[in-house]
């Protein structure tokens, strides 16, 4: 570490809150808990934990009380495991160092394969990948598209079967229009927006694994849903609703980042940033209120679809825009199924949906990933079980809430509930709809907590608490929204919900760690072997690991003026939560984010996506149609070739179980 201690970087101004709303922020309400965090560490490093015992005055449950010391600094051997798991030790692989280069590393004694590029046939025999990105649109409906994100395996067949045969489901979050047409996006057509449209949304291919490779079989499940294909509306926001009128049939789910499994065997993919594809050139376009708040202009964000399709075009079509921002689920056993837009689960920038359930009741954890919005979820009503079994979706019926975290460690889940608090006639809230369409608006009247980006949202399978990254904030307004202001690393919360009963309104809630660099932030608690940033996927496998993916922003990687010089580039680490250590698992190549992760029922395979390698990064360079290489050429290295995206299938040399 330097004698002189560097200036606390400042964030990456590449995301900025639209929440002017009073609400409280995270910030003001963890200043006090952070404080208790420097009582505890007194000197003894073993002990450091912040983690304080949460929830005086709550009979929830607080979360086991850890300690975030991770491996002697400068040592590359682990350290050994602090017991908590029957005193087997839950992570049992060797740290990987920090990387610059063009590669995918991973611990020694394991294997990887690369996967299912953007370009594959999703069947085989489909249409070939062309190098120079010369694929039509027609070509790329049958091809699997491209920025690779949130993803599950589904097995196939009986027992043992299952972990040698799936249908492996994920989302294609964006384009990238440099990489994706031979002479780049200066100009626009109908016949690129239309290949733009095909390469996002989700591919279901089925694969199979055989002599040690796992390959993509012919099956007539394979499928990709874009943003053309057919959808249906369900839930409180009807599909003949007044405000999703519009001059094409529903067509589409865009910006698919993160997704979910339903208990009964269906895939959600979630919307994110939606409002990025709409724009106009009509001077005479003002947005109102509710397009301030998620981030509508008439400028949009850079596609340009609109001057080549009126789809696009918020003057032309004012209601298209109200159609996304929604979860969708897709019946990957049934190609033919539209894929349905769930709307009581509520429309935001939803970065994810994880599903669980208490007392039968399925129970959908989503975060809003924006600096400044909110953590929310959904209760069904009644047994899912036997909703399914009268015909309906268990999605359909339920209550959303929106969390509100208190200084003390306790929090509440505020309904947004039409006729309640301030959700009322009086106030402007015509009916469920409507506050449903106006979900942001709704959770501001109500009173919810500003985060610093939620991101994923997972849960310990060991003991039901919750856990969801903050990728990271800009601290606007009154100082931030967060632990630390600015909070260019972000930090993973976790809390319990009362009685460890995903139904309940009021939790306990704790920090679960810190990230970022030591030598910029001392709070940091992490070392060589575990030093990230911006943690943005979160996934629990079945053996209690906690995996995390980070999404550091290529305007920042690598940059010493953003406090990431030594953080190299983005990475997945495993997690203990009972003990807090954390180690570096894998590295991606450059220019890319590492997120979606998925495994096998035998936890022997697992699948991890690198999206975006080779995107424009300062520390790199801006990749041209003439040279779509100077950041990356990752995974075929092909002289004349680009950049794809890619699932990634890591085994163990000895076949045993992935992190042990
Ligand atoms: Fe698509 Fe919030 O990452
Ligand atoms: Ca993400
Ligand atoms: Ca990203
Ligand atoms: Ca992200």
């Amino acid at each position: 570490m330097s004698a002189q201690r560097p200036v606390f970087p400042e964030i990456d101004p590449d995301e900025v809150s639209s929440n002017s709303s009073g609400n409280r922020s995270f910030r003001e309400v963890v200043e006090t808990r952070l404080s208790r965090r420097d009582a505890l560490r007194g000197g003894t490093a073993a002990a450091a934990g912040f983690l304080v015992a949460a929830g005086a005055g709550s009979a929830a449950a607080a979360p086991a009380a850890t300690t975030t010391g991770t491996t002697a600094a400068g040592s590359a051997a682990p350290a050994a495991g602090r017991g908590g798991h029957g005193g087997r030790r839950l992570l049992g692989f060797e740290p990987v160092p920090v990387s610059d280069t063009d590669e995918f590393t991973v611990p020694s004694g394991y294997e990887t394969q690369v996967l299912i590029p953007w370009g594959t046939p999703i069947r085989p025999g489909g249409p070939t990948w062309r190098k120079d990105a010369s694929n039509s649109a027609a070509d790329q409906e049958r091809q699997v598209g491209m920025n690779h994100d949130g993803m599950h395996f589904f097995p196939l067949g009986r027992g043992r079967e299952g972990n040698e045969r799936g249908l492996l489901v994920l989302n294609h979050e964006y384009v990238d229009q440099t990489l994706l047409f031979p002479d780049g996006d200066e100009e626009m057509t109908a016949e690129k927006v239309a290949k733009a449209l095909a390469a996002h949304g989700v591919s279901v291919v089925e694969i199979e694994r055989r002599r040690g490779e796992w390959r993509v079989v012919d099956s007539r499940r394979a499928r990709r849903v874009t943003g053309a294909t057919p959808v249906e509306f369900s839930g409180p926001v009807r599909g003949s609703h007044p405000r999703l009128r519009s001059n094409n049939e529903p067509m589409g789910t865009l910006n698919n980042c993160s997704s979910g499994a339903t208990p009964w065997g269906t895939y959600l993919t979630c919307e994110e940033n939606w409002n990025n594809y709409f724009a106009t050139e009509d001077a005479s376009w003002e947005p109102t209120e509710e397009h301030a708040r998620y981030g509508v202009t008439n400028e949009g964000g850079g596609f340009r679809w609109h001057l080549a399709d009126p789809r696009f075009d918020l003057a032309a079509n004012p209601n298209e825009p109200n159609r996304f921002g929604w979860i969708v689920e897709i019946d990957p056993n049934n190609p033919d199924a539209r894929p349905v837009k769930r709307t009581a689960l509520g429309r935001f920038k939803h970065e994810g949906c994880t599903v669980t359930e208490s007392r039968g009741r399925v129970v959908a954890y989503t975060g809003d990933d924006q600096d400044g919005d909110y953590i929310y979820k959904f209760v069904g009503d009644g047994q899912w079980r036997l909703q399914r079994l009268m015909g309906r979706s268990p999605l359909d019926h339920g209550t959303l809430y929106v969390a509100r975290f208190e200084d003390d460690g306790t929090g509440t889940w505020l309904p947004l509930k039409h006729g309640t608090g301030a959700l009322i006639r009086e106030n402007g809230w015509a009916d469920q709809a409507d506050v449903l369409l106006r979900t942001r608006q709704a959770a501001d009247a109500v009173g919810a907590t500003k985060m610093d980006r939620p991101e994923w949202i997972s849960v310990n399978p060991k003991n039901h608490d919750v856990y969801c990254t903050l990728t990271n904030g800009s601290g606007w307004e009154n100082g931030g929204v967060n632990p630390r202001t600015p909070n260019p690393y972000g930090h993973i919360i976790r809390w319990t919900e009362h009685r460890r009963d995903h139904t309940a309104t009021t939790f306990a809630w704790d920090i679960f760690l810190l990230a970022g660099d030591p030598a910029y932030d001392d709070r940091v608690e992490l070392d060589p072997n575990s030093v990230f940033g911006s943690p943005d996927g979160l996934w629990f496998d079945d053996d209690g690991r906690l995996w995390i993916q980070t999404d550091v922003s290529n305007s920042s990687q690598h940059l010493a003026e953003r406090g990431y010089d030594n953080i190299g580039n983005n990475q997945m680490l495993a997690a203990d939560p009972e003990t807090g250590e954390v180690r570096r698992f894998l590295t991606g190549p450059r220019g890319c984010e590492i997120t979606g992760v998925t495994a096998t029922p035998d936890q022997r395979t697992l699948f991890v996506n690198v999206q975006h390698p080779g995107e424009s990064t300062v520390a790199f360079g801006e990749p041209t149609p003439d040279d779509p290489r100077v950041v990356s050429n990752w995974p075929d290295f092909d002289p004349e070739g680009r950049p794809r995206s890619a699932t990634v299938a890591i085994r163990r040399r000895d076949g045993g179980i992935i992190g042990a």
